[in-house]
């Protein structure tokens, strides 16, 4: 069976088109990065505008990639929450268009599932059960993942999201919007142990996170120094450490709480190397692997929703396959509220 998955719930435009035989065929990305840099920030209304311009020419470039065609689809895979409700309502007004007009099903996909499930799209994948660190710009959290469609949260961040914490730092050492990626880069200059920032909540007991004091620790650092390029870079390294340590050290106490042996991790922070590297040696020196997404399926795409979406239609019952003729989107979507499915 043909889906295809449309990714529009904050600034990124992702298309792809999966296959439950043959896997991932293409898939497409538009990065509205550039267009909110200037504001600092993603503003709602340009990102739902702009998503508007965007998802039609890359439905057209994913199916020429894929030489598919829309009356070849088997379903129409959307994300429908948690985001932004304007952007959310693009994607799911095609999609709910599209499944009309073919006369196919839609599905609409919850984003975090979405990263959820992208490990899978890579080889070697993690079996049921497995615990998963979720680290986006807006999330931070500890899931014991049973099945699809079963996630059980185990412990989140009571404040800033790990992503979140990494763009607000990098805006103070003046490295643009979204700056996780740039301060990273900043790291590898930095030389450890010229500051040591806090472990917040590292032996708070639970699997709960905190970051949000982080960044006022780097203010008090950036107010006392005078900023050279390598000061900024040791910063940098210092703030990149003390959040890896936690997200570390949080994840294999949920390995072993949880008596599990794999972990997987999900997105955009999980394309930071220094937490690549450290999880893997912690998780390994326990006995215990990390499975993480392509470098590019670790921010939001296309090909998780679609993965997601076909997952979910291989698993209802053909006779209840129906054309959407309504839809709503969801802005704030509990994960745990969605339905079991048996794969
Ligand atoms: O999953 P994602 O694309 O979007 C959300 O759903 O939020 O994650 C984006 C976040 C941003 O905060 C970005 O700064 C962060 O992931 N990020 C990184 C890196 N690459 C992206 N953070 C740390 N290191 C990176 N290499
Ligand atoms: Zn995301």
């Amino acid at each position: 069976m043909l889906v295809l998955g449309i990714e529009t719930s904050c600034d990124e435009t992702g298309i792809a088109l999966f296959d439950t035989e043959h896997g991932l065929l293409s898939h497409a990305l538009y990065s509205q990065i550039e267009m909110h840099s200037e504001y600092g920030g993603v503003v709602p209304e340009l990102a739902s505008r702009d998503h508007i311009r965007r998802v039609l020419p890359l439905i057209k470039e994913t199916l020429n990639t894929a030489r598919c065609q829309l009356h070849d689809l088997d379903a129409i895979a959307y994300t429908q929450g948690p985001g932004l409700a304007g952007a959310l309502l693009v994607g799911a007004s095609i999609g709910t268009a599209l499944s009309f007009a073919l006369k196919i099903p839609a599905l609409g996909i919850h984003h975090l599932e979405g990263h959820l499930l992208s490990p899978l799209l890579s080889t070697p994948t993690p079996k049921f059960p497995f615990i998963a660190l979720l680290v986006s710009g807006g999330h931070t959290q500890l899931m014991r993942v049973n099945a699809v469609g079963e996630y059980q949260l185990l412990g989140e961040t009571v404040d800033d999201a790990a992503g979140e914490a990494f763009d607000k730092t990098a805006k103070l050492l003046g490295l643009g919007y979204p700056g996780g990626s740039a301060l990273s880069k900043l790291a590898l200059q930095g030389r450890s142990g010229r500051f040591k920032l806090p472990r917040p909540m590292l032996h708070s007991g639970d699997l709960n996170f905190s970051f949000s004091g982080l960044k006022t620790a780097v203010l008090t650092l950036i107010n006392k120094h005078e900023m050279t390029p390598q000061t900024q870079a040791d910063i940098a390294l210092a703030f990149q450490e003390a959040v890896v340590e936690v997200l570390t050290e949080k994840s294999l106490a949920a390995l072993s709480q949880s008596d599990l042996t794999q972990l997987v991790v999900a997105g955009g922070v999980g394309a930071n190397s220094q937490l690549r590297q450290n999880l893997t040696s912690a998780a390994n020196t326990r006995g215990a692997t990390v499975f993480y997404p392509e470098l590019e399926f670790c921010t939001d795409n296309g090909a998780m929703i679609a993965f997601a979406g076909a997952m979910r239609l291989q698993t209802t019952p053909p006779q209840t396959r129906q054309p959407a003729s309504s839809f709503t989107v969801r802005a704030r979507w509990n994960l745990e509220t969605l339905e079991a499915i048996d794969i």
